[in-house]
């Protein structure tokens, strides 16, 4: 059935795989398989987990003659700067309405929006924003422009498509080396990545992997709803008969550390562990988070010693580089 996911228009914008790595010195001090997808590993912009989801939501945007692409994120956002770079190589225009936390200052992703020529606007929150994204897209729809809307996060069926594919890759890539995974842990916001994750494993007939969303910003009860709708759209995009159970999915909000791009000592002493021990650089916002969250885990027998467990790395690059300064106060 995971075949009627490859039914969409889709615009390649990385080869894949991506890599995936044994991390033998985090493996042997937790006292599990780990291993990590390294979907920071990509060729355009520095990569990450919105690269997947932009390959079919540019598919679908090409496929209904769009000309340009519109989309909202935190001044910090990896959304928005991938989605800048994915206009760029698609030939078409973009906006990016950009709101706090984090500064316009250019730095980081800001850096990189402004250096790949991103029309940047700016709101004082999301809900003004996505306010602003409809007014932009009037506007330029009355210049007799074609402007397609990306969600936050890249938050739709589309999106959730992206990781579907990655799912069929990642298990080819560990049947290859005979390893038989039981978890896959990664960072949880919109809640995208988490549902093709899900819903690839449940085409693929794979039922004994559990998936486990660390999110960075909601509840758990508001991040599993959005996993769960997203999963059903998708299922409807699909046109398949198919039902994933709520009580499938799993997020735990005890890593969030006081909200979204909030960093503490916890975060930045996670980003110097996995520096230290295998040079591996994570973000403050995302991964650190997730990765602190796969570690508590198995310490607290969440996960079980000896099992193999899969960390996505989702990306987030430049950020380190735009919160250096609440980093260096850590160090
Ligand atoms: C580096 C990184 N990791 C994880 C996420 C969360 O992914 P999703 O929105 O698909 O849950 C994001 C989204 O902004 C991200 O940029």
């Amino acid at each position: 059935m995971i075949w009627r996911a490859f039914n969409f228009p889709r615009y390649r914008l990385v080869s894949l795989p991506t890599p995936l790595e044994k991390a033998l010195n985090i493996s042997r001090d937790l006292g599990v398989r780990l291993y990590i997808k390294r979907d920071d590993v990509m060729e355009l912009a520095l990569g990450g987990n919105k690269v997947r989801k932009l390959e079919f939501i540019l598919g679908n945007a090409l496929a209904k003659g769009c000309d340009t692409l519109i989309t909202r994120g935190a001044f910090h956002s990896n959304h928005a700067r991938l989605t800048a770079a994915a206009a760029r190589k698609a030939g078409l225009d973009v906006y990016l309405v950009l709101t706090p936390p984090g500064s316009p200052d250019l730095q980081g992703n800001v850096l990189l929006d402004k250096l790949l020529g991103a029309k940047m606007v700016y709101a004082k929150d999301y809900r003004e924003a996505d306010k602003v994204m409809q007014e932009l897209a009037d506007k330029l729809r009355a210049e007799g422009r074609k402007p397609y809307i990306i969600l936050g996060g890249g938050a739709s069926p589309y999106g959730v498509l992206g990781y579907i594919h990655a799912s069929l890759e990642l298990m080819q890539q560990l049947y290859t080396i005979e390893e038989k995974p039981r978890y896959i842990v990664l960072a949880t916001g919109t809640g995208t990545t988490q549902a093709g994750l899900l819903l690839g494993l449940k085409l693929l007939g794979v039922n004994d992997v559990k998936v486990i969303g660390i999110s960075i910003s909601r509840n758990s009860d508001e991040a599993r709803n959005r996993v769960y709708n997203l999963i059903n759209d998708t299922i409807n995009l699909l046109n398949i008969d198919m039902k994933v159970d709520y009580s499938d999915i799993i997020v735990y909000d005890d890593y969030v550390f006081g909200g979204y791009s909030e960093v503490t000592r916890e975060v930045v002493d996670t980003m110097k562990y996995t520096a230290l021990k295998e040079g591996l650089i994570l973000d403050p916002v995302y991964t650190a988070k997730a990765m602190y969250g796969l570690i508590d885990l198995i310490r607290r027998g969440c996960i079980e010693k000896d099992s193999t467990v899969v960390f996505i790395h989702t990306g987030g690059t430049p950020i380190p580089f735009q919160l250096n300064k609440v980093i260096e106060k850590y160090l």
